[in-house]
This record gives structure tokens, C-alpha cells and sequence, in this order.
């Protein structure tokens, strides 16, 4: 409970794209997790499951209250102290360097980083304002704008450089300093004078860290955000095989107008959203009252098909310079 789920989705995500076979674990007694933005995960295990198991990394996803959950779970530290008195790999992001690993002594005559809101928690001869900072085992972080810098050093300790560098590029990662678009196509004015309502369909096979990050952002800034399945039921696996749960279903949530719907891309989930008769109405009853719409990597094509396509296009480099 109360994980960033930034850095929990794209952490997962982006190993998961490496080839790592990734357990998301819950240290709660549920499975369902509510992260510290309200997005609701579904974790693939309990922590218990793998006290006996011997993994290659183990990586801690920051947050508040997050981060003390973790590092209250006997069952965790122990996974994790064991991991680094065997000299694998882990690492710890946002709050989790000083919050959870500092209490367990494992940042213990290593260089690390961490949240700035908790480097004054550090020991200053340790401490290091970088975004990513490798100490022999241990791999520290930022927050959730570093997470894609946590993960693709993890891939590149664990895979090599040429699979972190290809994985980056294709995810068109800010740092990765290739696709940087700042350029509209189309300016459209738009405001709002009241705390904007938001609509996030998502479908099996959505791209996670897309329908995350958006919402996480938006969250922060206040804006009401409604996240609707359109599948029957509320949860859905999303493209990396995580698990989300919906708001709402795409029904209940039509019953309400909403200031913006934003499609996330993911090209199976794509798919799925473009058969929603529900979705395809909604968005033809937003474009004739002149209410905002737009989608992200593979999403515009449905509203292309649906004959919906002038307005905002963006792109997922551009999700940290638009919110
Ligand atoms: C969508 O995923 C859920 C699991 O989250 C599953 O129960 C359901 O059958 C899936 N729907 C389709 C149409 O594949």
C-alpha cells in the first residue's frame, strides 16, 4: 500500500520487455495493492512465496507510505540482506534508499542517492545528487522521473548495454535524447476554470507504464481522474502482464462527461478499446461538444478509425514536458 506506482509499473515493464522473468510481490496480506496515486495493482505473489527463491535482482519502488510497509516486512529484509550478503544485485528508488534500506544497514559502504525530500536522511559522506548512482551491488534512484534510468542500468547489469540501449530506444525514453519533440502540430487552446474530470479507458493489453504514468501525473496536479475497463470485468492484465484494476467499468463511467479522454497505446489494447461501441460513442459525443480527446503511441489510429483524428497528438517523450 502507498508504492509509488511510477516506479513499481515501469520498473516491472521495462524488465519484463528485457527478457526477465519479474514477480511483482505484495508485502500486504492482499494481492490488491492501492498505490500512493489511488491506481490499484495487482501484485503476482505474496512476499511469502519467495522467501526460499534466490533471485538475480531484487528492486524496491519507492513512495510514501510505500516504503515503510517494506521496510516493516521481516519477510522482505531478509530476502534483501540475504541478496546482498551474496553479493546480487538490488537496488531501492525515491524514499525506499533512505526509508527502507538505510534501517536494514544495506546502504552500508555504498555511494547511493536518493528522493531530494529525504537526502538529509543520508549520511552525507555517502550521499550522491545523482539521478542513478551504481554502488558494486546496490543501484539507487531518484523518483519516478528516473525510473526508466533505474531500470534500463538494471537491463544493462543483467543483459548488457546493447539490450538497454535498444529497449530505451524503442520506448523513446526522454534521456535517451533521440526523439525530443516539442513542436505542436494543430495549437488548440483550451483551459479549464474547474478541477478538470478526466476519462482513461484501458482494455486488456493495455501499455501499463502509458495508462500509469498519465494517470499518476495528472493525480498529482489534482485533476479528477476516471479510469474505465472496457472489458467485463473490472481488472484487466495489461500488455507487460501487469494487472490493474479499474475504477469503473466503461459503462458506469459513461454516464458522466468528462473535460478530456486520453487513450493509452499498447497496440492489443489498441485493438480492443477501437471494438468498444461504448468508447467509439463517447468519443464521437466529445468531439461534437468540442471537448478535448487525444490518445498516445499506438491509440491515435483509433481515433483515426473512427474519423476522430484532428487534435492533440502525444507521444510518450512528450508525457513528462505535457503534465
Ligand atoms: C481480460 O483479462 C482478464 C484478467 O484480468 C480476464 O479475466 C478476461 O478474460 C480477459 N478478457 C479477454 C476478452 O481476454
Amino acid at each position: 500500500m502507498g508504492t509509488e506506482e511510477m516506479e513499481a509499473v515501469i520498473l516491472v515493464d521495462v524488465l519484463r520487455r528485457a527478457g526477465a522473468d519479474v514477480l511483482m510481490a505484495s508485502v500486504e496480506t492482499d494481492l490488491v495493492v492501492e498505490a500512493s496515486s489511488g491506481t490499484k495493482l495487482v501484485a503476482d505473489v505474496g512476499i511469502d512465496a519467495c522467501a526460499d527463491e534466490v533471485f538475480d535482482l531484487v528492486a524496491l519502488p519507492g513512495g510514501m507510505p510505500g516504503s515503510v510497509r517494506l521496510r516493516d516486512c521481516e519477510v522482505l529484509r531478509k530476502i534483501t540482506i540475504k541478496q546482498a550478503e551474496e553479493k546480487r544485485l538490488y537496488g531501492a528508488i525515491c524514499a525506499a534508499p533512505a526509508v527502507t534500506l538505510m534501517p536494514w544497514g544495506l546502504h552500508k559502504r555504498k555511494q547511493i542517492t536518493c528522493h531530494p525530500a529525504f537526502m538529509d536522511k543520508l549520511p552525507t559522506f555517502r550521499a550522491v545528487k545523482s539521478n542513478i548512482q551504481v554502488s558494486g551491488e546496490l543501484t539507487t534512484s531518484r523518483g519516478p522521473g528516473t525510473t526508466f534510468e533505474f531500470a534500463l542500468s538494471f537491463v544493462e547489469q543483467l543483459f548488457g548495454g546493447d539490450v538497454a540501449e535498444d529497449i530505451g530506444r524503442k520506448l523513446l525514453v526522454p534521456a535517451h535524447g533521440c526523439c525530443q519533440r516539442k513542436e505542436e502540430h494543430n495549437k488548440v487552446e483550451w483551459f479549464f476554470d474547474q478541477t478538470p474530470d478526466v476519462l482513461v479507458p484501458i482494455a486488456n493489453g493495455s501499455e501499463e507504464m502509458e495508462v500509469v504514468m498519465l494517470v499518476d501525473i495528472l493525480r498529482r496536479a489534482k485533476v479528477n481522474v476516471v479510469v474505465a475497463s472496457i472489458e467485463k470485468t473490472k481488472q484487466i492484465i495489461a500488455s507487460q502482464k501487469t494487472k490493474i484494476i479499474a475504477d469503473t467499468s466503461i459503462m458506469d463511467a459513461s454516464k458522466s462527461t468528462y473535460d478530456l479522454i486520453i487513450l493509452p497505446g499498447g497496440t492489443a489494447g489498441v485493438e480492443r478499446l477501437q471494438k468498444s461501441r461504448i468508447l467509439k460513442k463517447l468519443l464521437r459525443e466529445q468531439m461534437e461538444a468540442g471537448r478535448g480527446y487525444g490518445g498516445i503511441c499506438s491509440s491515435p489510429t483509433i481515433l483515426h478509425k473512427h474519423g476522430l483524428l484532428k487534435v492533440i497528438f502525444f507521444g510518450l517523450e512528450n508525457m513528462f514536458s505535457k503534465f
